[in-house]
């Protein structure tokens, strides 16, 4: 499998219970590099353009009011076979649902508190890379 990145986000949710730094080290023990990684706070405009393709939803106004009522961190993370591997550290969108262990268990409330985002495909991720970093922002 190829070397991949991936875009993470720790979500408002994680931020405000001071879980950044378990789940990073979560992602480190999983064996992906840091190649971007910084703390922004969203506008309701950049989430409802992060979040576009579920504009039309019924959960898009309350999911771009959560992303944007804190601070995020955004990392573009690095590995073989990155966005699968993520997918699988952070487990199923809904933390109920997801695999103990995994992230979204271990520090999710509901679907809509999360405390992850992540890319779903090859596409998603190098369109939400650089809706964050410029290419020399990343190392
Ligand atoms: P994320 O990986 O950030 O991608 C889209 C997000 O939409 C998802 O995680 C969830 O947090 C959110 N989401 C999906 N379904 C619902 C829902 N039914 N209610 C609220 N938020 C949702």
């Amino acid at each position: 499998m190829a070397i991949q990145r991936t875009l993470s986000m720790i979500k408002p949710d994680a931020m405000e219970k001071n879980h950044a730094g378990a789940i990073l080290a979560k992602f480190q023990e999983a064996g992906f590099t840091v190649r971007g990684m910084k703390m922004i706070r969203l506008s309701l405009a950049q989430a409802e353009g992060f979040y576009a393709e579920h504009k039309g939803r019924g959960f898009f106004g309350e999911l771009t009011q959560f992303m944007s009522r804190g601070p995020i961190t955004v990392l573009c993370l690095e590995r073989e076979d990155a966005i699968a591997k993520y997918r699988e550290v952070i487990g199923a969108t809904d933390p109920a649902k997801a695999a103990d262990g995994t992230i979204r268990k271990l520090y999710g409330a509901n679907v809509g508190e999360n405390a992850v985002h992540g890319s779903d495909s090859e596409a998603s991720a190098a369109r939400e890379i650089s809706y964050f970093f410029a290419g020399c922002d990343l190392v």
